[in-house]
């Protein structure tokens, strides 16, 4: 009973959210689409002729925009959880945490590539702390990669949740890279704490 009540108020949410209407009628899979049209209208770092990475991929959504707008580069995608196959996207099922995953990310690739993007978040646990932190942890993660495999002026651009953790990031970011901003989409829930981490280009540390 209680649930059904629960999932009833959902729907009516869904139902008044513009950005989840949008994304049943533009055909993608998830709201979150959204936020990536928004970040790259700012920031302009899909280009045609890109090699990409997308972390915490399911269920395509950003895959789906990248696609759109990268002609001829290479587009990894990586998750836990299975991912509907999106044309000339290619999928990991994995934990991005994972040796096997990280060894065969940078097999794929076999080069440095230009932008890492991750939209990981880590199981909600109920305790918000604990959550950015997780979520903070797998951002960190992502960071040291792209350290490694972003070509000179590559791009790391990350989900992370307010939280203690925060600083921990923004200082790791401004070591690791030469501009640094963060920024909260429009289409992001205001009630989130979730916002999102720009990086380009890599300083010499
Ligand atoms: C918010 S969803 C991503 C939505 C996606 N950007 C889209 O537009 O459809 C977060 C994803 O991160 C994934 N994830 C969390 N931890 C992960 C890990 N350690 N390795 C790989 N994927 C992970 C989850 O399975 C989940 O699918």
């Amino acid at each position: 009973m209680k649930k059904n009540k629960s999932s009833k108020n959902w729907l009516k949410k869904q139902s008044r959210d513009p950005f989840f209407k949008q994304s049943k009628i533009q055909g993608f899979r998830s709201r979150s689409a959204f936020k990536l049209i928004e970040m790259n209208k700012k920031f302009k770092f899909l280009r045609k002729n890109i090699n990409l990475l997308d972390l915490g991929s399911s269920p395509g959504g950003w895959s789906q925009v990248c696609r759109k707008e990268i002609i001829k580069g290479k587009i990894l995608a990586v998750d836990l959880k299975r991912m509907e196959k999106i044309n000339n996207v290619d999928f990991i099922e994995g934990n991005f945490l994972e040796n096997d995953t990280y060894s065969k990310i940078l097999f794929y690739f076999g080069n440095k590539i230009d932008v890492v993007l991750s939209d990981m978040a880590a199981n909600t646990s109920g305790n918000k702390e604990l959550d950015s932190f997780r979520t903070g942890e797998l951002c960190l993660n992502a960071m040291n990669l792209s350290a490694k495999i972003l070509s000179f002026d590559g791009v790391f651009l990350s989900k992370i949740f307010m939280g203690s953790i925060f600083q921990e990031i923004k200082e790791k970011a401004n070591k690791y890279f030469k501009k640094v901003v963060i920024y909260k989409p429009l289409s992001s829930k205001k009630e989130s704490k979730e916002i999102y981490i720009y990086c380009k280009g890599i300083s010499k540390i």
